[in-house]
């Protein structure tokens, strides 16, 4: 089934805002949309009241961040358990937190193992920065991202792994890849997942794209063989365009 995630980011900035845009979302989860798994990723301080609400609506929850051990002296860290009580998911790499948090690739693995161990879904992001597109590199950075990012991960997770891919250039940025360069390197994720933990369990992990989705682009991502969904920033905060990119996901899947 694919997967239309909703990375909220650090929005929106007071609870009532937040609330207001779970119930838009949970219009189209209710009936219009059965084929396609809604996930949401709201920050921190709202996960407790949105998953009240969204509670047997159907739309999944989930944090944009976690911590690798499970309990500790890890002041303002939250860990797989603490989240596994309220969501069923987790984004871990996001580009900005690469970026603004200095995340490494080791940072990521253990992370990515420690969320799966606590059977959380996790989707990991990778993707290239603009330098290293214009370069030409993207290939030999996303297999980087890739091999590193899955270290520690075995074949029976991969029913809950999702890796992103997220060109840096493409996010928030209003500049989309294009489709066909998306592809290439969504098959270049899928042969290296594969020889990782084998071709048969790959085929269980779902990639989607990232990067400036929104209502009026969506159909050609999701219509490329590869590609089992979107992860959506700034157009998941309209509620009414979020909606779209789920309604269209869910036809071009019902057609498949
Ligand atoms: P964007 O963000 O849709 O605003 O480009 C995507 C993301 O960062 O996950």
């Amino acid at each position: 089934m694919p997967l239309v995630a909703a990375n909220w980011k650090m929005n929106p900035s007071n609870l009532d805002d937040a609330l207001d845009l779970v119930r838009g979302v949970m219009s189209v989860a209710r009936g219009q949309a059965q084929n396609v798994e809604v996930a949401i990723f709201p920050p921190f301080p709202w996960l407790l009241s949105v998953s009240d609400l969204i509670i047997e609506s159907g739309v999944k929850l989930g944090a944009q961040n976690v911590f690798w051990e499970m309990k500790g002296a890890y002041t303002g860290e939250v860990s797989p358990p603490m989240l596994k009580a309220i969501c069923q998911w987790v984004i871990v790499g996001h580009s900005e937190r690469r970026l603004y948090l200095a995340e490494t690739d080791e940072m990521i693995a253990k992370k990515t193992a420690a969320a799966l161990s606590a059977e959380l879904g996790v989707i990991m992001c990778v993707g290239e920065l603009a330098d290293h597109y214009d370069a030409g590199m993207s290939e030999q950075i996303v297999s980087g991202q890739v091999r590193a990012g899955l270290a520690s991960v075995a074949a029976d997770d991969s029913a809950r792994l999702v890796i992103a891919y997220e060109p840096v250039w493409a996010i928030g940025s209003g500049r989309n890849a294009d489709p066909e360069f998306a592809y290439k390197t969504m098959r270049l994720i899928r042969r290296i997942v594969g020889e990782m933990i084998g071709a048969g369990a790959a085929r269980k992990v779902r990639i989607l794209y990232g990067g400036s989705v929104k209502a009026s682009n969506v159909q050609q991502y999701v219509e490329l063989p590869l590609c089992d969904g979107v992860l959506v920033g700034g157009a998941s905060l309209d509620a009414e365009e979020f909606v779209k990119i789920v309604k269209t996901t869910s036809e071009v899947y019902g057609h498949r």
